[in-house]
């Protein structure tokens, strides 16, 4: 005999999950993001995005009015003191090569050698919960994003390295990574408005409760508390961990792609691998809500 069953306890239409990678990671179907969303589908999302930290949208033709209503389901949306802006939109970033610079043959050398893994804005007193990036103009192969389980590299790190660092903080400055190509004026007002903020190297995740690791190469300039030598060491040695690929789920963007990342568990890292062709992604960068603890 069939069991009975309440039509209304199905979710016909909400959204399905399809894990993307072993440790993190999900394609999502199921969602027209060119639509408004129904209140149990935005939460549906925000399950999804708790449970899988990075979520990946095909073919989703969104306007920059889409863009900015996705994003706005899950607060406030923030500008960003440096990367350019797309005109009309203060709230969308216009990226090229992973932090808002055009890639030139000079800088060609530096700007791929350099370890691009971060959270975003952890220089600000409270880092964004979240982005959203969609391709605007793609290469013909490469560009690709990589995200890392921030979780996972805490949880895997050896005892004795965490009782070392639990209830240590460390500063993160936004002059590390966006210092060198303003102008004295410019490095001078970022030094007012955003000085360096202190972070617990390990964050308690705000909704989940896990903990995660929260230090990365781009933000973070020095672990407080600790002999200089013996800082260094460590930050070099956490920082470095988020470049196994155990760790990691690699995203090969196609037209029309929507990427949308929880920024309290995860580091990305945007391939510079496609130059001389060009790569333009945009994001909206919705507001954190907590001081990481
Ligand atoms: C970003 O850091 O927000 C951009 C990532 C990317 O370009 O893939």
């Amino acid at each position: 005999m069939n069991a009975i069953v309440d039509p209304k306890s199905l979710d016909l239409a909400g959204p399905t999950f399809t894990p993307a990678g072993t440790v993190l990671g999900a394609e999502v179907s199921g969602v027209d993001l060119r639509r408004p969303l129904s209140p149990e589908t935005v939460e549906a999302l925000r399950a999804g995005l708790f449970r899988h930290k990075v979520l990946f949208f095909r073919d989703q033709d969104i306007s920059h009015e889409d863009h900015i209503r996705f994003g706005r389901y899950f607060g406030e949306l923030e500008g960003h003191p440096v990367t350019a802006t797309v005109p009309g939109h203060p709230e969308i970033l216009h990226i090229e090569a992973a932090d808002g610079l055009k890639v030139t043959e000079e800088i060609l050398p530096l700007a791929r050698s350099a370890d691009k893994w971060h959270t975003d804005v952890t220089f600000r007193e409270k880092p964004s919960f979240a982005g959203v990036l969609r391709a605007r103009k793609l290469p013909p192969a490469g560009g690709d994003t990589l995200f890392a389980d921030t979780a996972a590299l805490y949880a895997d790190l050896p005892q004795d390295v965490k009782d070392r660092i639990a209830g240590l903080e460390a500063e993160h400055d936004i002059l590390q990574s966006f210092g060198y190509r303003v102008s004295e004026e410019k490095r001078e007002q970022l030094r007012r408005d955003y000085p360096p903020q202190v972070h617990p190297v390990v964050r308690v995740h705000p909704a989940t409760g896990a903990k995660h690791l929260f230090v990365n190469r781009v933000f973070t300039t020095r672990i407080l508390g600790l002999p200089e030598d013996e800082a260094r060491q460590l930050l070099t040695y956490l920082v470095d961990r988020v470049k196994q690929p155990e760790y990691q789920v690699r995203f090969r963007w196609s037209e029309n792609a929507v990427v949308f990342w929880d920024n309290a568990a995860t580091q990305h890292y945007a391939v510079l691998d496609y130059w001389p062709q060009e790569r333009v992604v945009e994001r909206v960068t919705v507001v954190g809500t907590d001081r990481p603890h």
